[in-house]
């Protein structure tokens, strides 16, 4: 059975699903009228204002943490150490040292440490996934992510921990490699300390590239990550209805009779069916399969570690 903790704006949706999915037990906010909302919508649920007191409920398996991102680390540790699996809003930890302590704690107790990066869930990823590894593309070259929007304008968090996050999860989630570079350039105009507009980019071992566009000062709506092949082209158009993922049968080709000159090819262009599942009710049931221990557990604590690491390194080079 499933608690859940931190019941603002994010966690009620967490909550939802794992209620329809049967195994919500117990919720968790300090805020008593909150606690006395979700009393009433989920009178079958244990309410406790103290987050001890959840992770110490023996019903409970999983401890879902939805509270704000300064108390993921202390509340993952607190939650790993009771024996309980977790599933921790993203980012799990604000610092790669905090991360990599969960991380061990977590392996070391053979418990799930989850983040939850909530794209990593949409069938328009899983798709950019498939085509990379079944080589459909070609040699991957770069990757790049536009999340740009006017507004929400952010006074407490900056473009990249706010918008980065989730790009930055899917970028590493496509490449599966730490990067060896991480550089980030941004300005904060409207709010002292608080980076409006962010710029990145992260090289990899292998050679790969890509680059990141935070922003919520830009006239474009754009959730876009754009992957460029030898072979083939895909683009992941998280605002598109019905084509979030289109497939450019565009290359670079060298011509044998023109001197090996670079030329271009531009052929098909496919729009495959993408699957409209929730990408949350999707994460939860991942959560509930890692508990069950069907998956690898320690890969994805680790991939949540990555995304923290690099995070952590892209603040360090923009306050640099
Ligand atoms: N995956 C996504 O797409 C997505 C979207 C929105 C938010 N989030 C994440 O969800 C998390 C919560 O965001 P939010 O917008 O709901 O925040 P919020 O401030 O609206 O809600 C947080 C809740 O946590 C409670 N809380 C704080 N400390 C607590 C503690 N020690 N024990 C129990 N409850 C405590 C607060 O009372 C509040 O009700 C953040 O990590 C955010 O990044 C994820």
């Amino acid at each position: 059975m499933i608690g859940v903790a931190g019941l603002g704006h994010w966690g009620p949706n967490l909550a939802r699903n794992f209620d329809d999915l049967g195994v919500l037990s117990a919720l968790c906010d300090i805020d008593p009228e909150l606690r006395e909302q979700f009393a009433r919508r989920y009178p079958n649920a244990k309410l406790y204002a103290d987050f001890d007191g959840l992770v110490a409920d023996d019903g409970i398996e999983g401890v879902v943490i939805a509270t704000p991102v300064p108390t993921h680390y202390e509340l993952a540790k607190r939650a790993l150490a009771a024996g309980k699996h977790v599933l921790v809003e993203k980012p799990p930890a604000m610092r790669g040292l905090e991360i990599d302590e969960l991380v061990a704690t977590a392996a070391g107790r053979d418990l799930t440490l989850m983040p939850g990066h909530l794209l990593l869930y949409h069938p328009g990823v899983r798709k950019l996934k498939e085509l990379i590894d079944a080589g459909e593309l070609g040699d991957v070259l770069c990757v790049y992510g536009n999340r740009q929007n006017l507004g929400i304008v952010r006074t407490n968090e900056n473009a990249l921990w706010s918008l980065g996050v989730h790009d930055l999860s899917v970028v590493l989630y496509l490449l599966d490699e730490e990067p060896s570079r991480c550089v980030a350039h941004g300005r904060d105009f409207l709010t002292a300390g608080v980076e409006d507009v962010v710029f990145c980019y992260l090289q990899f071992p292998s050679g790969k590239i890509a680059h990141m566009h935070l922003s919520w000062l830009d006239p474009h709506k754009m959730r876009r990550i754009t992957v460029v092949g030898r072979e083939k082209m895909v683009v992941f158009d998280d605002m598109e209805l019905d084509r979030k993922v289109t497939i450019y049968e565009k290359a670079p080709w060298k011509r044998t009779d023109t001197y090996g000159e670079w030329q271009t090819r531009s052929g098909d262009v496919f729009i495959p069916k993408i699957a409209t599942d929730e990408p949350l009710k999707l994460e939860c049931q991942e959560f509930l399969r890692l508990i069950a221990g069907e998956g690898d557990r320690r890969k994805v604590a680790e991939d949540g570690a990555r995304v923290v690491r690099a995070l952590d390194r892209l603040t360090e080079s923009l306050r640099g």
